[in-house]
């Protein structure tokens, strides 16, 4: 049986930080494993549209246009993953279970998503406030200033936790939340494998 999970965590909290070295540990225990990052699929079909340029961009674009690439998405994870793995192995879905958009807080595993990937867990990927705000700053390459106040994280990261609860609920998915200690990642990591062996 194919074992689906998803990483989700605010912007710089360290998901996909995390779940490489998950991955590293799974591998080294010889698990066949897949990480598919949500946001690759729909930018590169965003970038060929000419939509965005970065994918930082996405969040901005209209709600119809973000909900047509998020339903793209959620089609060709599950389609590579079965091509890939089979019926076997584990597949992480690295991805946001809120997106801050324009429109509002916008949930990143609707119904027709969580139940398209089935999830047995989504982990919620948490460090606080500040530690994410200072993870940000470092990380040069990305562009994530309408998450970078402190105030609005701790609120945020409420709502993301409450939103990752909302979408298991309608898959019969656990939450299980992860603290990404300040120059832990491998601790965290240990703990997203150790749930992902009991599934
Ligand atoms: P996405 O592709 O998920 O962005 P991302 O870069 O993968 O992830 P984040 O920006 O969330 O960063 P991260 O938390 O993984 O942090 P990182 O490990 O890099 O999303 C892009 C866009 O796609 C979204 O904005 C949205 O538009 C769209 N999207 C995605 N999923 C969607 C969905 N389901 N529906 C609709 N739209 C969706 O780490 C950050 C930094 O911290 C690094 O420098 C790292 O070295 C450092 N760090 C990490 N952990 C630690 C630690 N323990 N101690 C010290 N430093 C640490």
């Amino acid at each position: 049986m194919l074992k689906v999970v998803i990483a989700t965590g605010v912007p710089g909290v360290g998901k996909t930080t995390v779940t490489t070295k998950a991955v590293e540990i799974l591998k080294e225990k010889g698990v066949k494993v897949k990480v598919s990052n949500f946001g690759d699929y729909m930018f590169k079909v965003a970038k060929e549209r000419g939509w965005v340029e970065h994918r930082d961009e996405m969040r901005k674009l209209n709600l119809s246009q973000q909900r047509e690439l998020q339903a793209l998405a959620a089609k060709a994870i599950v389609e590579d993953a079965k091509k890939e793995l089979g019926d076997d192995g584990v597949l992480i879905v690295d991805t946001h279970a809120a997106i801050n958009t324009p429109t509002g807080v916008w949930p990143g595993l609707p119904k027709h998503v969580v139940e398209g990937l089935n999830p047995a867990i989504i982990f919620v990927i948490e460090a606080s406030p500040e530690e994410i705000a200072a993870r940000q700053a470092k990380d040069v390459g990305r562009v994530r200033k309408d998450y970078s106040d402190v105030e609005f994280l701790r609120r945020f990261m409420e709502f993301a936790r409450n939103s990752a609860i909302a979408s298991a609920v309608l898959v019969g998915a656990a939450v299980n939340v992860v603290y990404n200690r300040e120059g832990a990642v491998e601790e965290a990591a240990k703990k997203v494998v150790e749930a992902i062996e009991k599934i």
